[in-house]
């Protein structure tokens, strides 16, 4: 890991962690940031593998110990705050959070969705692209706000549609797109060059992103 300042960030999960690995790989070559902890409410999800082998603390907490959603986030967020990130990632974390959570956090949490946002929001996005004959599908990074797959979208990867597709082949190339806009967001975010201001709008260099990036308008990570 590098030796300048490095943002230490947590990592929710649910399941198998690709975007998990594909953040632990680029913190293995020069991305900022130090993975303090992954947190899964799934005790089998495989993504806690992949930080143990990296040597990273893993917690789980399993929402089906606690009375209720309030109570299960209270829990979460004294879990995270323990390990004072200065970002919480959400990859895979396949819960719907409290507003109490989500104002804990706001501005620094940033979450994945495998839809061009704002289409498709909420489950089985692949799917629900392909029976709408959409030609273009894709994946965005957010900020988390209040209501669900709804916080401004900073970067989008577009993932043209084939014929032939289900929506297994459609997600598994989506992903890839994933792993790519994933470790460069939170790349922006732990330079400091990214935050929402006091309106709640995204900025980027200081410049307000009225809509999301494309990750094909990008030249070597930097915006047009
Ligand atoms: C990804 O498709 C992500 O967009 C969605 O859940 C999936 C998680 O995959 N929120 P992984 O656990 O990172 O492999």
């Amino acid at each position: 890991m590098g030796n300048g300042h490095t943002m230490p960030v947590v990592v929710l999960i649910s399941g198998s962690g690709s975007n998990l690995q594909a953040i632990i790989d680029g913190t293995q070559a020069d991305l900022p940031i130090r993975v303090r902890a992954v947190i899964s409410n799934e005790p089998d999800a495989f993504g806690l593998e992949r930080a143990r082998r990296t040597g990273i603390e893993t917690r789980v907490l399993n929402h089906r110990d606690y009375r209720s959603r309030e109570d299960y986030d209270t829990a979460l967020g004294t879990s995270i705050d323990g390990f004072e990130p200065g970002l919480i990632v959400l990859a895979g974390f396949m819960r719907i959070l409290t507003p109490a959570f989500v104002a804990r956090f706001r501005g620094r949490m940033l979450n994945i969705h495998p839809s061009l946002l704002p289409k498709f929001r909420g489950l089985h996005t692949h799917r629900r692209a392909l029976e709408a004959g959409a030609t273009v599908h894709g994946a965005s990074v957010h900020f988390v706000t209040e209501a669900l797959d709804s916080g401004p979208a900073l970067l989008q990867a577009r993932v043209p549609v084939e014929l032939g597709d289900d929506p297994e082949r459609l997600a598994a190339r989506v992903l890839n797109q994933e792993h790519r806009i994933y470790p460069q967001v939170v790349r922006w975010f732990a330079q400091g060059r990214l935050g929402l201001d006091a309106a709640g709008r995204p900025r980027l260099d200081g410049r307000v992103l009225t809509r999301p990036l494309q990750l094909d308008e990008l030249t070597a990570g930097q915006p047009p």
